[in-house]
């Protein structure tokens, strides 16, 4: 295949994904890398397109859930205008909710962040990787508007409801569609929440966890995995207490645990 016939053939999937319903949102970033690895792998066309969909649908997750961005958007203004710390935290809770992941730590959200503070101290500057809908538990960090509040994800509408959230708080809007498997985050910050993403990150990109965790320039890795399975209700402590602690052992890294009763939360000193 001549080198521009190929070029276009990757243009055109990454179009026509980028033009679906179902990925419209998605950022064209992720959609090209992934149309460009499975085009090295398939040499037909249509069969790289299903593979890409199948690992878009893997990736992006609809599954665990999304809130109405831009109705969540407007009741978020609205409770800025009365300015009562009460109503804003319940538009965030909603948001919260609307996302499993967000969803689970609901219960332990008033003690999550301080119980991690507490070994790591306040940061003044958070990279926030593969953050969901996370950034809108800055109410409950108790930290102030000058934190440098870096978040990165893949989806517009994510991104576009965080900034305007972040502008709201008074924080600096730097949440950034990134696609971390293809550029890792190059700020610097006192700590990175890496959270209840890494075996799903291993699992969509091969063996990247490491490298991404080596690479961040930061003092602290806060890193967490789900405590109980989505379904089963079956411990999964053990298992990732073991499966990170083989990814880490060439390291010589502090390593400090809290338990949660929906998350285990490793925080690392690098
Ligand atoms: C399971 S959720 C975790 C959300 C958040 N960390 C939390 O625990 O509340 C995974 C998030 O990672 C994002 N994501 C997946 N792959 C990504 C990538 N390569 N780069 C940036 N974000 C990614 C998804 O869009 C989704 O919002």
């Amino acid at each position: 295949m001549p080198a521009l016939d190929k070029l276009d053939r990757a243009e055109a999937i990454v179009e026509a994904l980028s033009r679906s319903k179902k990925y419209r949102d998605t950022s064209a970033q992720t959609i090209r890398a992934l149309v460009n690895e499975e085009l090295a792998r398939h040499r037909n066309p249509k069969e790289a397109e299903k593979a890409v969909r199948k690992r878009l649908h893997n990736i992006m997750a609809p599954y665990l859930g999304d809130p109405d961005y831009s109705a969540e958007r407007a009741e978020l203004e609205k409770a800025f205008e009365t300015g009562e710390d009460a109503h804003i935290r319940q538009v965030c809770l909603r948001i919260l909710k609307s996302h499993e992941s967000t969803d689970e730590r609901l219960p332990i959200l008033d003690r999550f962040y301080d119980e991690i503070f507490a070994i790591t101290g306040k940061p003044g500057s958070i990279l926030d990787i593969a953050c969901g809908l996370n950034p809108l538990a800055f109410r409950w960090m108790g930290l102030p508007a000058s934190t440098q509040f870096h978040a990165y994800d893949i989806l517009i509408p994510r991104i576009e409801l965080i900034n305007a959230y972040f502008r709201l708080e008074g924080l600096a809007p730097l949440a950034q569609m990134n696609d971390v498997a293809v550029q890792f985050p190059q700020e610097e910050a006192d700590i990175a929440l890496f959270l209840k993403e890494l075996p799903r990150f291993e699992r969509n990109y091969g063996k990247l966890g490491l490298p991404l965790l080596d690479t961040l320039k930061v003092r602290w890795l806060v890193v967490s995995f789900p405590a109980i399975s989505l379904h089963g209700g079956r411990s999964l402590v053990e298992m990732y207490r073991r499966y990170f602690g083989e990814m880490i052992a060439g390291k010589a890294w502090r390593i400090i645990e809290i338990t949660f009763d929906s998350e285990l939360v490793f925080c690392v000193e690098k």
